[in-house]
């Protein structure tokens, strides 16, 4: 049972974090907190601060981060009402009973999950009754065998719903709880309750935990609404639960993809056939609570999981509406993917007919999220004049404003960006074989998330200076531009007549990377640029940077200007992220500082992983 919370803040406010803490281990005061080495991991120097103020801890070493009572847990290795013991013994407060309401409270929640699981065992038990042969029938028509029948704990609620009542009325429950469980409802004038389902198959459906909480009822045959689900009750909320969500969460942990489908039979077929992360919403479109449950499913490091639509038109419809829900929700590492089924199969159909491989074929050309933002607007759209592409970049970027979280933002923008850029490549004309789309290089650096921001933020000279290191390169090797193009083109520079030049290096190489350095330079100049240039070329330069320097050279002196001015802007943005999250103390400024730190390391990699410079 749970603690009511006013407890558990009178405990965290009589204990000050820093005594809970100095009672286990020691603790040295600085400034405003206390720091000290981290007792969750081996280190010498200190990381480890507690804010009393704040009543948090955290490690800035091992990222080890919670309040009183996670301290103690960890600390002590204790479970949470343990740790909880501890602590008020020592507030000297009693842990409370439960109040007389609040135990009503729970024990009317404990009967009502008695109550549907009486109700889920008589459904079951009902199927082997002469009276639930239709339903039986039924359910092995659509290729059940007893033993899937069990594992879904499927079953059948008959015409009369009098063996139910008789039962739950022997078991001791009032009818207002049969009301209340969504099993019975009272008609407007009659007396007797009426029975909720009847004659329809039963699917069971279990919350988080695996307690069944509510019903879906199939019909066989004939008229009416194919399903019906309960009523919500204080047990579900629709838009709370997925149908299988307690099987899924043990599948994603045991390396299974989470697969949302529509129906309940199709996870049935899913599960079956071994995809075993199945799971779907109950009849509606998926709601916000229904996508952030999902992701919690799954461990960290997976939280991409697969949605299935049809392959009609009302399939892709569901899925822009499934996108627009889930845009402003995305955080790092928190995704889905898409995956369209073919016309007129649903996973139900498709396993059947095809078996687990047509359905994993269906999964395995799944799109990612970025290709159903970006399919969702090119689709019908002529691209051939720049008229067009600006108003796809506007849109594209409009779909992008759509994410809340500000580093997500940004690597969708950025990946449409490259996106378009490509796509304008398609459009040059072909010239000595080198038009055409180009093919990324094993191994090349991916073009930077924070590479708009950080260019935008560089200040002064030092900015400057980078920016004309990395345009000298290109003037002496146009040929350059296929390696690097990618990132110059989304670049933002601070020095304004030096953007200029980017920006008709830009275009004009998109057009033509086959112009040698001559004739680029002529062009530019043509093009109004010839001061620019004249200052450009005459200034002082590293080797990498001049004429005289092969083409490797140049290539690879360009990675490390950029690569360092990543690298240390990135440092700027965690060490502001870092002071931040030291003032507040708040979850969501230590998971964006995590997540910085995380880029950070990725980017470091990537460094360590690039060609010795030849300069
Ligand atoms: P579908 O109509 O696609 O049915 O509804 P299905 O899952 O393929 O079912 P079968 O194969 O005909 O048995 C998808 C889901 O929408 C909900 C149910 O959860 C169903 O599984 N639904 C559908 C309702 O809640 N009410 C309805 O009347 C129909
Ligand atoms: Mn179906």
């Amino acid at each position: 049972m749970s603690l009511p919370p006013q407890f558990l803040d009178e405990l965290r406010a009589r204990l000050s974090l820093s005594d809970v803490v100095m009672k286990r281990m020691r603790l040295i005061r600085a400034g405003r907190e206390f720091k000290a080495p981290c007792p969750f991991h081996n280190e010498k120097t200190p990381s480890f601060y507690v804010n009393d103020a704040k009543g948090f801890f955290h490690c800035f070493g091992c990222g080890a981060h919670g309040d009183h009572i996670a301290f103690v847990m960890r600390h002590g290795n204790l479970s949470f009402i343990e740790a909880v013991e501890q602590l008020a013994a020592e507030a000297s407060m009693q842990v409370p009973k439960a109040t007389p309401e609040a135990r009503a409270k729970f024990e009317r929640q404990k009967s009502l999950y008695d109550l549907v699981e009486r109700a889920a065992r008589y459904f079951e038990d009902q199927l082997r009754q002469p009276s639930g042969r239709r339903g039986y029938e039924y359910l092995r028509r659509r290729g059940l065998d007893d033993e899937a029948i069990a594992r879904f704990r499927l079953g059948f609620a008959p015409q009369e719903g009098a063996g139910l009542h008789g039962l739950l009325t022997e078991a001791g429950y009032a009818e207002a709880d049969m009301v209340e469980a969504g099993l019975f409802k009272r008609p407007e004038n009659g007396r007797g309750l009426r029975a909720f389902f009847w004659n329809r198959v039963m699917f069971p459906v279990t919350d988080r935990r695996g307690r069944v909480v509510a019903f879906g009822g199939r019909i066989m045959e004939g008229d009416g609404p194919k399903y019906m689900n309960s009523a919500d009750n204080p047990l579900f909320h629709k838009g709370n639960l997925l149908y299988g969500m307690s099987r899924a969460r043990q599948a994603a942990a045991d390396g299974h993809p989470l697969i949302v489908t529509e129906g309940y039979m199709d996870v049935i077929s899913c599960v079956l056939a071994g995809f075993e992360g199945a799971v779907a919403p109950l009849g509606t479109a998926m709601t916000e609570t229904q996508i952030l449950e999902l992701w919690k499913l799954a461990p960290e490091g997976r939280r991409t999981p697969i949605l299935c639509f049809d392959g009609d038109n009302a399939g892709r419809r569901a899925a822009e509406r499934a996108v627009e829900r889930i845009l402003p929700l995305l955080m790092p590492d928190h995704s889905v993917s898409v995956a369209f089924l073919p016309e007129k199969e649903d996973p139900d159909s498709l396993i059947r007919s095809g078996g687990k491989a047509a359905f994993q074929g269906v999964l395995d050309r799944a799109r990612s999220l970025a290709d159903v933002v970006w399919e969702l607007e090119a689709a019908g759209r002529t691209l051939s004049d720049p008229d067009d592409r600006a108003g796809l970049e506007a849109a594209l970027l409009a779909r992008c404003q759509q994410i809340a979280d500000p580093r997500v933002r940004r690597a969708y923008e950025q990946e449409m960006r490259d996106r378009l850029f490509r796509l304008v490549r398609e459009f040059r004309p072909k010239a000595g074989g080198r038009g055409g789309p180009r093919r990324p290089q094993p191994g090349e650096i991916p073009v930077s998330r924070l590479w708009e921001k950080s260019l935008r933020r560089g200040v002064g000279n030092t900015s400057s200076r980078r920016e004309r290191w990395l345009l000298l390169p290109l003037l002496h090797h146009p040929g350059l531009f296929d390696a690097i193009g990618e990132r110059l083109v989304a670049a933002a520079f601070d020095d304004p007549r030096l953007d200029g030049l980017r920006q008709e290096l830009v275009a004009c190489l998109t057009m033509n990377s086959t112009l040698d350095a001559a004739a680029l330079r002529r062009h530019l100049s043509e093009r109004g640029l010839s001061e620019t240039l004249e200052d450009l070329l005459s200034a002082e330069a590293p080797k990498f940077a001049q004429p005289g320097a092969s083409i490797e050279a140049a290539k690879s002196g360009w990675q490390e200007v950029w690569l360092s001015s990543e690298d240390s802007l990135l440092q700027q943005e965690v060490q502001e992220a870092e002071r931040r999250f030291r003032e507040n103390f708040t979850e969501s400024e230590y998971n964006r500082l995590i997540a910085l730190k995380q880029e950070l390391l990725t980017l470091r990699g990537l460094a360590a992983d690039m060609p010795e410079s030849g300069q």
